[in-house]
């Protein structure tokens, strides 16, 4: 899809199939909703009283206007003037986006970005409603029948022309590359998320890594296969895929910029590659398993952020670390009360062979060493538990590092992808207590998302560590919306923007 900016002029004269016009609940016109309400003599105001009630993301299209150029009016109710801040402006962005694909619009002109949002810059704006219309092209087909993949509506939008106050300059051009670039990997998460998990196998993310980097001569990538990581001493990470048929890959991804930075340590970033998570011989029950394909959805979110880095070409040096397998039951499979060493020595008594995604980042958080890294970020839908406390809204952010996570935890806002801070005490670490290895995998009922993160603090004393629990976030359950959100990416691509 093609952006564009022009300036503002007689919003009357735009010659276009649908211009974007603004209105608020409180009966309060947009700028331009003013002027085309004026030249059509009043065709807007009277609807306002009753049939259009202008609340946040509704929509009403109204067709030749006698005094104005454009073919149709489209009203984007913006909710109340005054909580008008970047979050209404993104839902407004999303309805129109949804409504010109059900008008198969190829083309508009939208004047949403002229109305002041109280929260954030015209640059910011501008790269957010870019994100929010591309990423709204994203429709998944990839494995729908021939006929149904003909019949199911593409995303018919192909320009849009965005019209500010001020003239174009190179600062709102690289805000439309850099709102494009989010929603181009938050394709990448997206699609590897929608996949089922007979396709979107370890040694296929390997292959999606390795196409990523004949992309993006920056990157370079390390597919690890099994004799390798057992080279490594990954007990933990290898426990994991003693059940399964699939063999293991552990996916190491290297952006170097062309400017040289040495004096900046990289920024690693690890994502939990659980591609179908059974349980193994703890075996979930059957309900809603099929969810568990999203299970490497911290994979995912990392293969897309370096789709956004390579898109971009971030200056700054970006390491990206996944641990790939699946979790299945089977005679070679790990049992309750295995005892295993991980990679950096600390042995693991294996309770419940379903918590294993912490199982495999450990072993990936101590790989991260060697790069003495200035931040080290996991991703991962690492607990049940995450979900209950924080449902489908925030994403759980734990940190070793207040500095880092305020640094997230303001990415996430601006992004309006956000994160909840949660704790790490000490105490916790009580209930990983074991008494025939130095930890034991679970920590009980009580706090499942903290004791999560607390295993993982075991790992990660080296370095400045956040650790965001994805569970609630990384994809929808129900219905038509039923798939990947592509989240937390934004948030990660903002705090990349924020920390070159
Ligand atoms: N992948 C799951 C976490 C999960 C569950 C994500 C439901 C999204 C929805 C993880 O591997 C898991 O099974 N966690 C267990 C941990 C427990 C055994 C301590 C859980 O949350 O139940
Ligand atoms: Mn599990
Ligand atoms: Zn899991």
């Amino acid at each position: 899809m093609e952006f564009k900016i022009h300036q503002v002029k007689s919003f009357e004269d735009i010659k276009t199939d649908a211009l974007i016009v603004g209105v608020y609940q409180d009966q309060k016109l947009s700028l331009a909703a003013e002027a085309i309400d004026k030249a059509s003599k009043n065709a807007i105001s009277p609807l306002l009283k009753k049939e259009f009630k202008a609340t946040l993301g509704s929509t009403l299209v109204l067709r030749h206007l006698k005094g104005v150029d454009a073919e149709r009016i489209i009203l984007i109710g913006l909710g109340k003037k005054d909580d008008y801040n970047a979050k209404a402006m993104l839902k407004a962005h999303e309805s129109l986006a949804k409504l010109c694909n059900e008008l198969s619009l190829e083309e508009a002109v939208n004047t949403l970005l002229l109305e002041k949002t109280a929260d954030i810059s015209l640059e910011k704006a501008v790269r957010l409603a870019t994100r929010t219309l591309q990423n709204a092209q994203y429709s998944y087909t990839t494995t729908l029948g021939k006929e149904a993949q003909k019949t199911k509506e593409a995303p018919t939008l192909k320009k849009l022309t965005f019209i500010l106050n001020d003239k174009h300059d190179k600062a709102l051009d690289k805000a439309i590359a850099e709102g494009q670039a989010i929603a181009r990997g938050m394709a990448v998460t997206r699609e590897l998320g929608n996949l089922p998990s007979n396709i979107a196998t370890p040694s296929y993310l390997g292959e999606q890594a390795k196409a990523l980097a004949k992309e993006y001569k920056s990157l370079e990538v390390q597919v690890l296969e099994k004799k390798q990581i057992e080279a490594l001493k990954m007990g933990s990470f290898l426990s994991v895929a003693a059940g399964s048929e699939e063999p293991p890959r552990f996916i190491v991804l290297h952006h170097k910029p062309k400017k040289d930075h040495s004096d900046k340590a990289p920024i690693v970033f690890v994502g939990k590659g659980v591609t179908f998570d059974t349980g193994g011989i703890s075996l979930k029950p059957g309900a809603s398993m099929d969810e568990m394909k999203w299970d490497m959805c911290g994979a995912a979110t990392v293969l897309g952020l370096f789709k956004f880095i390579g898109e971009i070409e971030l200056d700054r040096e970006v390491v990206g670390l996944i641990p790939a397998t699946e979790n299945m039951p089977s005679g070679h499979a790990t049992k309750p009360g295995d005892v295993v060493t991980s990679m950096s020595g600390q042995t693991i008594e294996i309770l419940n062979t379903d918590a294993e995604g912490r199982l495999i980042l450990c072993d990936a958080l101590t790989y991260a060493e060697r790069y003495e890294p200035a931040a080290v970020i996991d991703i991962a839908t690492l607990t049940g538990a995450c979900v209950i406390a924080l449902g489908k809204v925030n994403s759980g952010l734990f940190a070793n590092n207040d500095d880092l996570s305020a640094a997230l935890q303001k990415a996430g806002k601006n992004a309006c992808d956000p994160a909840w801070p949660m704790p790490l005490d000490e105490e916790y670490q009580q209930q990983l207590k074991s008494n025939f290895a130095d930890m034991q995998n679970i920590g009980g009922r009580d706090a499942g998302a903290v004791t999560a993160a607390c295993f993982l603090a075991r790992f990660t004393e080296k370095y400045p560590w956040a650790h965001l629990d994805i569970a609630g976030t990384a994809w929808d359950k129900d219905g038509v919306t039923k798939g990947s959100t592509g989240r937390p990416l934004p948030l990660l691509a903002h705090y990349l923007l924020d920390n070159q």
